[in-house]
C-alpha cells in the first residue's frame, strides 16, 4: 500500500487548479442511466470513487469510455441485471444513488444495503421512504433492498432530515414519474443544484433546486447530454486551509467561491485574507491564527466535509476553539491522530474543544477516512520533521494526485508506492 511522506515547514505559494467535484461527479454518473443516448461529462476528477462508479455502471450494462472526459452509454442497461452488488456498495456508499434512476427509468433496482461506515451509521431510510411515496414496492432480503414499480407516480415528500444523497436519489426517480413530485426539506447543496441542472439539460422539468423545496414534473424520456462538472468546493477549501496554516499565498484557480461562504467566513475569522479574483480565490495566511468556533450544518452552513481540515487550523490558533459536528455521529476519528502529532483536543460527544497553539512534530499516522486523511496531510505540512501517512487509498477517493499538486506550490511531499500499511 502507498504512503505519503511530508517534511513540514514549507510556505505554500503559487497557483493550484481546483478540479471537478467528486460529490457532483458521482450522482451525475448515475444520472446518465436515465438517458436514451450517451452522456459525456468533462472536467471529471481522476479519483478511485469515480472509477468505482464506472465499474458499477459497466456491471449494469453501460458502456463507459474515457476519464477526464467521460462518456457513459446507458443503452445496454435495459437487458442488464439492475443490481449494485455488495462488493462495490461496501467500498462506496454513493453506489446506492443508482437506485433512483434505475427505478425511474426501468421500474426496478436491487442494491446491497450499505451498512455503516467509518463516519457513522448512514442509513438510507429517507431514500426508501421517498421511493415508497412515489409508489414503489420495497423488499429487503439477503442484505439487499429491491425497489419495484410499474410507473412511479408523483407525490409530496417531506424528508425527516436534510439528506444530500436522498434528495438526489428521489429527484432522479421522480424525473420520470407520472405527474408532479414536491420534495420538502430537500438538501440545498451545490451538488444537488448541479444534478438538477444536468437533469434539466437531459429534458427533465425541475424547479427550486438550491432551495429546500424542489418541484419535479415527470417526463416520459430523457436524452444524453454534454456537461462540464463544477469545481470541487471541498478540495478548494482544503487547499485554502493549506495556504492559511503555512502563512502562504495560494491562488485557487476556478474555486467556486460562491459556494464557499461558510468556509471563507471561518478562514477570515481566523485571520486569513480571502480575495475573490477573476481567476479564482486567493488565500493569504496570517502571521498568527485566531481561534474559531464552528458547527457543521447542511448547506449553506459549514460543511461537515471541511470539519477535519478546519480542526487542524483551529489547533494552530492561540487560544480555545470549539467544533461541533451535527451531521455524522462519528466524524472525529482524526482527533487521536492529530493528538499524536501534538494537538490538544478533548472530545465530548459531538463537541471537540481545541486548545492551541499546537506544536506539531512529525510521526507515523494512519488515515481513517477521506477527510481525516486530508487533515493529516495539512498537519504534516506544518509539523516539524517527517510525517508519514499510511492508508492513503482513502485520500485517493477524493483528491487527485494531491502530492504532485502540493509539491508544485512548495510542499515537501512525496508518495511512496507499495509501502506496508
Ligand atoms: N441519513 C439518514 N437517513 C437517510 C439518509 C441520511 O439518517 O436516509 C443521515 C446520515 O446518516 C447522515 C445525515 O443524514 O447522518 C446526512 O447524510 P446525507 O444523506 O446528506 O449524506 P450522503 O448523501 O450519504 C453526501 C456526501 C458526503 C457528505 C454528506 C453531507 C456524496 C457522495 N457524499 O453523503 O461526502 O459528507 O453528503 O454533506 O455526495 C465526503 O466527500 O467525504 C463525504 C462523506
Amino acid at each position: 500500500m502507498d504512503k505519503i511522506v511530508i517534511h513540514g515547514g514549507a510556505r505554500l505559494t503559487g497557483e493550484l487548479q481546483v478540479l471537478g467535484a467528486k460529490n457532483a461527479a458521482l450522482p451525475l454518473q448515475c444520472a446518465a442511466l436515465l438517458g436514451d443516448s450517451p452522456t459525456t461529462y468533462r472536467h471529471v476528477p481522476r479519483l478511485s470513487d469515480v472509477q468505482t462508479m464506472n465499474q458499477l455502471l459497466v456491471g449494469l450494462g453501460c458502456a463507459v469510455e474515457g476519464d477526464r472526459t467521460l462518456t457513459i452509454d446507458p443503452t445496454g442497461v435495459q437487458e442488464g441485471p439492475k443490481e449494485a452488488p455488495y462488493e462495490l456498495v461496501k467500498t462506496m456508499r454513493a453506489s446506492v444513488t443508482v437506485m433512483g434512476p434505475l427505478l425511474g427509468r426501468h421500474g426496478f433496482a436491487r442494491v446491497s444495503l450499505p451498512g455503516g461506515c467509518a463516519i457513522g451509521a448512514r442509513p438510507i431510510d429517507q431514500h426508501l421512504r421517498g421511493f415508497e411515496a412515489l409508489g414503489a414496492k420495497i423488499r429487503m432480503s439477503h442484505g439487499y433492498v429491491e425497489v419495484k414499480a410499474r410507473r412511479l407516480k408523483g407525490a409530496r415528500i417531506n424528508f425527516d432530515m436534510v439528506t444530500v444523497g436522498g434528495t438526489q436519489n428521489v429527484m432522479m426517480a421522480a424525473a420520470m414519474a407520472k405527474g408532479t413530485t414536491v420534495l420538502e426539506n430537500a438538501a440545498r447543496e451545490p451538488e444537488v443544484q448541479e444534478l438538477a441542472i444536468v437533469l434539466g439539460k437531459m429534458g427533465a422539468k425541475i424547479a427550486g433546486a438550491g432551495s429546500s423545496t424542489i418541484e419535479i414534473e415527470g417526463v416520459d424520456d430523457l436524452q444524453g447530454i454534454d456537461h462540464a462538472i463544477l469545481p470541487d468546493r471541498i478540495e478548494a477549501g482544503t487547499f485554502a486551509i493549506a495556504a492559511a496554516i503555512t502563512g502562504g499565498d495560494l491562488l485557487l484557480l476556478d474555486a467556486p467561491s460562491s459556494h464557499m461562504h461558510a468556509v471563507i467566513a471561518k478562514l477570515e475569522e481566523a485571520g486569513a485574507e480571502c480575495r475573490v479574483e477573476p481567476e479564482g480565490l486567493r488565500v493569504i495566511g496570517p502571521e498568527e491564527l485566531a481561534p474559531i468556533d464552528l458547527v457543521t450544518r447542511p448547506h449553506p452552513g459549514f460543511p461537515t466535509d471541511m470539519q477535519a481540515q478546519m480542526m487542524v487550523l483551529a489547533t494552530l490558533a492561540r487560544g480555545q476553539s470549539v467544533i461541533t459536528e451535527t451531521i455524522f455521529e462519528n466524524r472525529f476519528m482524526h482527533v487521536p491522530e492529530l493528538c499524536r502529532l501534538g494537538a490538544d483536543i478533548h472530545v465530548n460527544g459531538n463537541v471537540a474543544v481545541i486548545r492551541g497553539k499546537a506544536r506539531y512534530t512529525g510521526s507515523i499516522v494512519m488515515a481513517t477516512d477521506l477527510r481525516a486523511s486530508a487533515c493529516l496531510v495539512l498537519a504534516g505540512l506544518v509539523a516539524e520533521g517527517k510525517t508519514e501517512i499510511r492508508r492513503v487509498y482513502h485520500l485517493d477517493r477524493g483528491y487527485e494526485t494531491i502530492e504532485k499538486r502540493l509539491r508544485k506550490v512548495g510542499a515537501k511531499i512525496r508518495r511512496y508506492h507499495g509501502a506496508p500499511s
